[in-house]
């Protein structure tokens, strides 16, 4: 027995399993590919019109939950997938390459409304709600932001009273997205304003209910066949039973859920630069100027050769935050510099994208231009850039 070398090839074993591992699983690779198809056959056809027109892409969602890309992380006890958060950043990446209106409609609905409810939802309240938002029979929303209410998230105007056995909610939440469609709104009021953000409570609210209206569809510079508008409660009875959480819970259920949807907006704005950089480099292979293809040119070569290394580092970082949050680690810092820097990187990739097609690029036909303006979207919603950036840093500080 040579106790050196069998100590060696102990360690080396035991070294091998610790390693840190880059590759996706089969599994991972499936359900990439399988997001990836959806994308191109379910999503692609019509996504100009539908941008130009504001049309919602009602069918492309629903076929969308029929394939459970609604309620990828949720336990099939309650009628989702029972994924990873990788997959779940997999198939946002690949489908926010097309069509980031049907991306955004699915990071709500999967890591706002479904996570918070199967995280801190009463059973009942998982039986009744999660369980259709899942199987992708409804679509949720999620609704913090109000007219003065954006980053300082704590100034919450709509005020829920304690009436015994019900709350009387009223208020107005403002950019909702999901507005129109959604089966069930995650609220968030006031309902002791002494007591500041302590005072604020998370409520389930179903469509439907008498006193909840809808405003307008909003003009918007990208994503515009995502459904977004204003939600209005005028003395809306919601239930004592569909409170999520103790009294007082609201804000730190609204910072926690944000805690993973940065992980899916992250993810939204990878595939965004993902999708123009793989445009922009088919594209330098085919046109030709000054007597050769343009990516023989330097100055296309080195724009290609920086969103390329950018974009990998944006995918790492977004797909560290996934680990973090399936290792159950703190991932509150690494999901806002995953979508500060994934954000920064879709802006300024879509923009070389555009400058690299020229006047192409600048015409609806080649979908970079419709990239560019659905980037701009990724630094503001969901905590801005600057929120980010005051998430980060109060984590370095503590
Ligand atoms: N997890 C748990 N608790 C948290 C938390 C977190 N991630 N972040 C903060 N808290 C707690 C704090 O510990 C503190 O609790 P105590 O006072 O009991 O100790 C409390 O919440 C207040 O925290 P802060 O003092 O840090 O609050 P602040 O007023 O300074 O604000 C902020 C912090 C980070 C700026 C926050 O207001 C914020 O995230 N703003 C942005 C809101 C946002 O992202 N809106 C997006 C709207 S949703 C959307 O866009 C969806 C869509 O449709 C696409």
């Amino acid at each position: 027995m040579n106790v050196a070398k069998d100590v060696k090839s102990l360690y080396l074993r035991q070294l091998k399993k610790r390693a840190m591992n880059f590759q996706l699983t089969e599994e991972h690779k499936m359900i990439q590919k399988a997001a990836r198809d959806f994308a191109q056959n379910v999503c692609k056809p019509g996504v100009i019109e539908r941008d130009d027109k504001m049309e919602v892409a009602t069918e492309q969602i629903s076929e969308l939950g029929k394939l459970g890309f609604l309620g990828m992380m949720v336990d099939p006890k309650y009628g989702g997938g029972g994924m990873d958060t990788t997959s779940y950043v997999l198939a946002m990446e690949e489908i926010s390459k097309i069509d980031n209106s049907v991306s955004v409609c699915m990071s709500v609905n999967n890591s706002l409304v479904c996570w918070g409810i199967e995280t801190f939802g009463t059973e009942e309240q998982k039986q009744q709600y999660l369980v259709p938002l899942a199987k992708g029979e409804m679509v949720g929303a999620f609704c913090l932001s109000e007219p003065e209410a954006g980053s300082d998230a704590t100034m919450q105007r709509t005020s829920a009273e304690d009436k015994g056995d019900h709350y009387l909610l009223n208020g107005t939440k403002n950019w909702i997205t999901n507005g129109k469609q959604a089966g069930v709104y995650l609220v968030m009021a006031q309902t002791n304003a002494e007591a500041g953000h302590r005072g604020i409570n998370a409520f389930i609210v179903e469509a439907g209910t008498t006193g909840v209206t809808t405003g307008g569809k909003e003009q918007k510079l990208g994503i515009r066949s995502s459904d977004t508008c204003s939600v209005m409660f005028q003395d809306v009875k919601v239930p004592k039973a569909n409170r999520i959480g103790e009294e007082g819970f609201g804000f730190k259920f609204a910072m926690k859920t944000l805690s993973g949807g940065r992980i899916g907006i992250a993810a939204q704005a990878l595939g965004i630069a993902s999708g123009a950089y793989e445009l922009a480099l088919a594209y330098s292979k085919e046109r030709k100027a000054f007597g050769k293809e343009i990516m023989h040119h330097q100055a296309i070569q080195f724009k290609l050769a920086d969103m390329a290394m950018e974009i990998e580092a944006a995918r790492l970082l977004c797909l560290k935050s996934a680990f973090d949050k399936d290792q159950q680690l703190d991932y509150g810092q690494s999901s806002a510099m995953a979508k500060l820097f994934c954000s920064e990187v879709a802006m300024k990739t879509t923009v070389e994208a555009v400058q690299i097609h020229g006047g192409y690029g600048y015409v609806k036909e080649y979908h970079v231009e419709r990239l560019m303006r659905d980037a701009k979207i990724t630094q503001i919603y969901e905590g801005t850039s600057e929120v980010q950036r005051i998430v980060i840093a109060r984590g370095i500080l503590k």
